[in-house]
């Protein structure tokens, strides 16, 4: 056990969280009836602890495409692209990811977490610098680690506090590489890009823009952040992934710098892995496809993000700066975001908990995210949940909103499907954007 030893302190939280009562970070769901419902212990349960967007998971077409793909090509590609060659699925998205972005490259990986890896690692070397923002995903702080440029952070969403570590970088030689995000996956909050690209041009450095969790969610066209700014010309590289709008699993980086595929043949975690499936290549064309041309699937969601977020706001919870589709509300206080979270997940509603380290501030916080998929009543359901929950445990005031036209949630049974059959119809009619409960 020696060699695991140094997990204890880890290891010790973990128990005390779990004698609590819950486990939120091993949730299992008994099914998945639809992509905003779920059953989990038994109980039909309302998903906002996904981060399905567009609410694309069970899209008909992606799924016929999907199994059409495994019967002409294959369950699997058994390795990587530069070893063992490219199918035209692979090069067809990176075209179509290129033409969405108007860009003149892209690259696909197999995660939006090797992306990060592979880009953020490869641009930058020992002689040039990687600057990035404290908030970063994990994936752009692993990226950090597995190349070799000098790191400088810089205070979340600061453009003044980025204006001074690149201005301490000024007569050092070397290449820049900024690093932001779209929106931030913890709190919701949006990067100021604007300013950001005022201080890239200052000092002549390269921006990257992360907009996992802003593609198909902002801008006119779902490009993200930096197509809403006005700023696109300025970001010269894109990373996102397919597992969140998308719907599958994947990721990718888009730009129209000179050379740009020679990161092919040096970017690490593009070279050394197997690419996608497939029927993973085929989702995401169609999913791709779905989100540039139903842009009410982005009406709708910016709607529903907002009745949450002021739903949950004007019931006195401390929320996240934006109303963004990721909605956080603090509590700060582990135990109590602990027993918060059990609460709901029995009560039907599952989001994540969200707690130190891996939380901004240190702060513990109850995170949902809101889909295109769900319709008001699964919303209200949530608000006028987290609101009972909330006053029971003294969290919140006591004021008594008028939630006469709620319906209580689920409708259905509180009970366990008696047999996979019973749920079918569902399954097959949630693909709607806004589909009613069964
Ligand atoms: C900002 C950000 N970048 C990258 C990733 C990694 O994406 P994936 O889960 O598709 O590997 C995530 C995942 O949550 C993320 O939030």
């Amino acid at each position: 056990m020696a060699i695991l030893d140094k997990f204890s302190t880890l290891a010790a939280r973990y128990d005390a969280l779990k004698q609590s009562g819950s486990d939120p970070f091993s949730v299992k769901f008994d099914d998945i009836i639809s992509s905003v419902e779920g059953v989990v212990n038994g109980k039909r349960t309302v998903l906002f602890g996904t981060n399905n967007y567009l609410g694309l998971t069970f899209d008909p077409v992606a799924m016929e495409r999907s199994i059409e793909a495994i019967r002409q090509h294959g369950t699997g590609t058994t390795g990587s692209r530069i070893a063992n060659g490219s199918y035209k699925g692979h090069e067809q998205l990176e075209r179509e990811l290129a033409d969405f972005y108007g860009r003149k490259h892209c690259m696909v990986f197999s995660t939006g977490y090797q992306a990060n890896l592979a880009m953020i690692s490869t641009l930058v070397g020992k002689d040039d610098h990687l600057i990035i923002d404290a908030d970063s995903h994990a994936s752009i702080y692993d990226a950090s680690r597995l190349g070799h440029a000098p790191v400088v952070r810089f205070r979340h969403n600061n453009p003044d506090d980025l204006a001074k570590r690149l201005a301490r970088l000024k007569d050092v030689p070397g290449e820049k590489l900024i690093v932001a995000e779209g929106i931030y996956s913890m709190l919701g909050d949006t990067a100021p890009l604007k300013e950001f690209v005022d201080v890239k041009r200052e000092f002549g450095a390269y921006l990257m823009v992360d907009e996992a969790h802003s593609m198909g969610v902002l801008g006119q066209r779902g490009r993200g952040l930096a197509e809403r700014e006005g700023v696109e010309e300025d970001v010269d590289f894109v990373v996102g992934t397919f597992s969140k709008s998308l719907a599958s699993v994947g990721g990718f980086c888009v730009s129209s710098i000179e050379g740009f595929d020679i990161l092919r043949l040096a970017a690490r975690p593009y070279m050394f892995t197997a690419s996608l499936p497939p029927s993973i290549i085929a989702s995401t064309i169609s999913a791709l496809e779905t989100l540039r041309h139903e842009p009410q699937r982005r009406t709708k969601l910016r709607a529903n993000s907002r009745r949450f977020y002021n739903g949950l706001k004007d019931a006195g919870f401390t929320v996240g700066p934006e109303a963004n589709p990721i909605v956080a509300v603090i509590l700060n206080d582990v135990a109590v975001a602990t027993a918060f979270w059990k609460r709901l997940i029995d009560e039907g509603m599952y989001l994540n908990l969200a707690l130190p380290p891996a939380t901004p501030n240190s702060s513990a916080f109850l995170r949902s995210s809101v889909s295109a998929a769900h319709n008001d009543e699964h919303i209200d359901f949530a608000i006028e949940l987290m609101t009972r929950v909330g006053r029971e445990f003294g969290l919140i005031p006591d004021a008594e909103p008028d939630y006469s036209n709620v319906t209580q949630f689920p409708r259905v049974s509180a009970e366990r499907p008696a047999a996979r059959a019973s749920i079918a119809p569902a399954r097959r009619r949630e693909a709607d954007v806004g589909a009613g409960m069964a």
